[in-house]
């Protein structure tokens, strides 16, 4: 197990060097900071992206139980509109330097969430890991990628994957598409076939996105190796493998169709019968399978399937939700019972079948993780690791926002080199 995780500790472990440990308190559950008790509303401001179709069914699981547990307190959904954060996280910067931070927020474990805790802006909750014994229940070297000298700073909720290719199998047959392409090549060739055909081969949504369908298609082209490689300081970024993974990237987005508004009209292109593939993380799992409440009730198999994304077999482009205690929160004690809701077994097993990730305890009720979630649970534990880009595992922050600017502009240019010089730049310019 710990050798799965080496190269995505190794990832993070520079951003984890020369950062010292911030403040923050250590007070127990139901201890103000100051000594009082406080006087504040009993609102809950809990803070993430989580207000579309599929990603809210989750959150709502979880909610139910704060509620049941907390009948003083009242949950707060602020929760900001726009895939994987694009929005959120803006919104959440100028929240917390403005000295106005939620309750709690969503962070990403690994370099993302390493960017706010260097910042000084997280509470230390490692008395909350002592008191829940939550050492015992998360893997360790998750824990790593949450923590800075040995202080633990957030709650991780799941594990999600970013490497999976969502397809209609109709679509795929009325192509002449024998199963799911398993290799780049595979998958250029099987795009062709479904154009040939008149439906769109690749459906898109929002520009990050487009960055996502980056980070897959650099994994399946380099390997495992050579993508995690590419986060170490000094990475080769101008290498003749990166132009080739670019190129195909070219390749792969000629194929694409009309850019959607997020990534759910685009996973529903698939789900209808409009399009042949969709490259999303494992959150699709949970808005094509849930109740059409939430999710579009659809039969797994039938109206969608997976498999890894091409190239990609055998490894878990992984990332993780973790939950956070704000410096200056102004409901501490109700965050910390957020956090507690967020890091028990039975918050987690409502939250992640219906939000289509797996838990990040060990020690969840594996029954509950069926058909796609039985595979993901399964391919976890076997399969090498690899940080996802876009979704906080692999850089900071700051690096993402140079990748997606650049990712913006190969968008309007369409130009390789441009892009992989670009790429470069900001590699140096934030790989520490
Ligand atoms: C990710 C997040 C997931 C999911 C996805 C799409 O960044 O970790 O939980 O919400 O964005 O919005």
């Amino acid at each position: 197990m710990r050798r799965r995780w080496l190269a995505a500790v190794a990832i993070t472990m520079a951003g984890l060097l020369g950062v010292t440990a911030c403040g923050g308190g250590n007070t127990p559950a139901g201890q103000a900071t100051d000594g009082a008790t406080k006087a504040a509303s009993s609102d809950v401001e809990v803070f993430s992206w989580w207000t579309g179709p599929g990603e809210a069914d989750g959150l709502a699981a979880m909610r139910k139980i704060f509620e049941t547990q907390n009948p003083n307190l009242k949950f707060l959904d602020a929760a900001v509109a726009g895939g994987s954060g694009d929005k959120a996280k803006a919104l959440l910067q100028t929240k917390l330097q403005g000295g106005e931070p939620p309750d709690s927020f969503q962070g990403h474990a690994g370099a993302e969430l390493q960017g706010y805790i260097k910042a000084g802006q997280l509470e230390d909750l490692t008395s909350l890991y002592d008191e829940l014994k939550l050492k015992d229940v998360f893997p360790a070297q998750l824990v790593e990628q949450i923590s800075v000298d040995g202080k633990i700073y957030s709650v991780p909720v799941n594990i999600h994957r970013s490497n999976v290719l969502w397809f209609n199998p109709a679509v795929l047959k009325e192509a002449g598409v024998a199963g799911a392409p398993k290799t780049i090549e595979e998958f250029i060739a099987a795009l062709g076939k479904v154009k040939a055909k008149g439906k769109i081969p690749l459906s898109i949504g929002s520009e990050w996105t487009v960055t996502h369908l980056l980070e897959n298609v650099m994994l399946g082209s380099l390997g495992t190796d050579g993508y995690n490689a590419l986060f170490k300081p000094g990475a080769n970024w101008a290498a003749p493998e990166v132009t080739k993974a670019l190129e195909s990237f070219k390749t792969i987005m000629s194929f694409a169709g009309d850019p959607q508004d997020d990534w759910q009209p685009a996973a529903k292109q698939v789900a209808d019968g409009q399009a042949a593939f969709n490259i999303m993380g494992d959150w699709a799992y949970g808005y094509f399978h849930n109740p059409p409440d939430g999710g579009l009730g659809k039969t797994s198999k039938t109206d969608f399937d997976w498999a890894p994304a091409p190239g990609t077999e055998g490894t878990y482009l992984w990332l993780s939700d973790s939950f956070t205690l704000p410096k200056g929160a102004k409901n501490r004690e109700g965050a910390l019972a957020w956090l507690k809701v967020a890091a028990s077994k039975e918050g987690q097993d409502a939250f992640n079948p219906k939000k289509g990730s797996i838990p990040a305890r060990k020690d969840a009720d594996a029954a509950l993780y069926t058909d796609y979630l039985g595979d993901a649970l399964k391919d976890w534990s076997g399969n090498k690791l690899a940080g996802s880009v876009q979704h906080g595992v692999a850089v900071s922050q700051p690096w993402l926002t140079a990748i997606n600017e650049q990712v913006g502009l190969y968008l309007g240019k369409q130009d390789v080199a441009a892009l992989q010089k670009g790429l470069a730049d900001a590699a140096t310019a934030n790989a520490q």
